[in-house]
């Protein structure tokens, strides 16, 4: 299509051209008037400047025309690529509220100024630089609750690390979690946040085998609200492992330190679905050297009608594309995700913006692929198999998906495996699913 495109371009069939590069069209059409006061600074201020401004994930502030200027070439490749805002859904199957892509119309637009040469028109005129949140603010109201992480020193020389750090809750009673958001402490460095919490007695090691993840962050995603009458658990006196990955560019006054932290707000209701965490999984992965298709699938049943909120594909560098698909109970199929190239830098949650309603007995289907040749970029090496593992360089295949049956509370399994692997199979308790039902001290609606 691209190229077709390009080819129809050079032949001046600009009838044709419009219908198939609607960017370049609209900068042939527009009278020159296109400017940043006017047009551009309200699509960066809506949909870039939230990373794009100081202390964020993004390298540069683009909130007023003199920062925007110099970047202005960038900015036009990065929005007709789509690389930027990152976002990595295929259109088309489903809403998702925190979907950060832009519109074709916006694109055109920016695409259009650069080619009309970046102008600034009447700055007097340009909108106000929208008023963020200060850092120490937090999206989902003024917490119930903040759990700090103890400060963790990020040397310089550290370029790509995992840290486990843990402290003990002072919750002296159950408390049910309606909103829960997490916060990197040293932003630039944090690549990923998962959270694990553990009964008082339990070991917040042993909990991450069982799958009892509370929450997850990584750059881009949304603070969870849960829906009326839906929560997690939060045990008296738990134990919470944040588990951060660091990733940056090692070098002196790379470092910093981060004291990373989980807000929460309670529930005043009385919390009648708890929502569980499913891992839809395959630990087997061999992915052979070389390799630029190795596709792996595990499959997640649902034992009662229920609903999804969030899925969110979890790989490393030689993942390459990802999608869940819902097999129904009569057989057909319905794409609930489809990231056709993977980027290991934007691990999103993508939030549903309706509850998918699932019947009982459909099969949800996590497919992966991944490609270990040298044709992928980011492949550190192409030379060995890669199995599964924590580090960067081994891989993973998770599905992860928020999920609550209507009428039941105790859930069967959280961790769905590939067909015919046994239970217990990958590190002693995974998938050990009867484990993390609703039943004795109730501790794992947190998962
Ligand atoms: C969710 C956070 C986020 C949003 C939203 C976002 N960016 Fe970025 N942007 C980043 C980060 C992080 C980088 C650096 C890493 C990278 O290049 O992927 C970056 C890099 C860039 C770059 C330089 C790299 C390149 O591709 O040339 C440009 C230009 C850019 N962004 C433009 C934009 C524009 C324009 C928007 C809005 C239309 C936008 N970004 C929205 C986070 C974001």
């Amino acid at each position: 299509m691209k190229n077709m495109s390009v080819i129809l371009a050079a032949t001046c069939l600009a009838a044709f051209s419009i219908a198939l590069a609607p960017a370049s069209a609209a900068a042939d059409n527009a009278a020159p008037s296109v400017t940043y006061a006017q047009d551009v600074a309200p699509i960066l201020n809506a949909n870039c400047a939230e990373c794009h401004r100081p202390g964020q994930v993004a390298p540069m502030s683009l909130l007023n025309y003199k920062e925007v200027r110099p970047w202005a070439k960038s900015i036009r490749r990065a929005v007709s690529e789509r690389t930027m805002p990152p976002w990595l859904a295929e259109a088309g199957h489903q809403n998702y509220s925190n979907d950060l892509s832009i519109t074709v119309a916006e694109i055109a637009t920016i695409v259009a100024w650069v080619d009309q040469g970046a102008r600034s028109g009447d700055l007097s005129a340009a909108p106000p630089v929208p008023k963020f949140r200060k850092n120490s603010e937090w999206r989902i109201g003024t917490p119930d609750h903040v759990f700090t992480m103890n400060p963790y020193k990020v040397s310089d020389t550290i370029e790509d690390h995992y840290e486990h750090v843990t402290l003990k809750s002072d919750l002296t009673e159950d408390r049910w979690i309606k909103a829960i958001e997490l916060k990197p402490g040293f932003a630039e460095a944090v690549h990923h946040i998962l959270v694990f919490v553990a009964a008082e007695g339990e070991d917040p090691w042993q909990q991450m085998e069982k799958t009892r993840l509370f929450a997850k962050w990584g750059p881009g995603n949304n603070p969870t609200t849960f829906a009326p009458e839906h929560g997690k658990l939060l045990p008296a006196n738990a134990e919470i492992m944040f588990q951060v990955h660091y990733h940056k560019n090692p070098g002196p006054g790379s470092g910093g330190v981060d004291e990373s932290s989980m807000a929460v707000l309670y529930s005043d209701e009385p919390v009648k679905h708890p929502v569980a965490t499913a891992w839809i999984l395959d630990p087997t992965i061999r992915i052979p050297a070389g390799e630029n298709n190795f596709r792996s699938e595990s499959v997640f049943r649902f034992i009662d009608n229920g609903h999804i909120y969030n899925i969110a594909p979890h790989m490393h560098l030689r993942g390459k594309a990802f999608k869940y698909v819902a097999e129904y109970p009569d057989g057909t199929e319905e794409v609930l995700l489809n990231l056709p190239s993977w980027d290991f830098n934007w691990q999103f949650t993508y939030d549903l913006t309706e509850p998918k309603f699932i019947p009982r007995g459909t099969k949800i289907h996590a497919v992966a692929w991944f490609d270990n040749s040298g044709d992928n970029p980011f492949n550190p090496d192409p030379g060995i198999e890669v199995t599964w593992g924590d580090a960067t360089t081994d891989e993973m295949m998770i599905g992860f998906m928020d999920y609550t049956y209507v009428k039941r509370k105790k859930f069967q399994r959280t961790v769905a495996l590939p067909e015919g692997l046994a239970e217990g199979h990958f590190g002693g308790d995974f998938g050990n699913g009867d484990d993390n039902g609703l039943d004795g001290h109730g501790s794992s609606g947190g998962q």
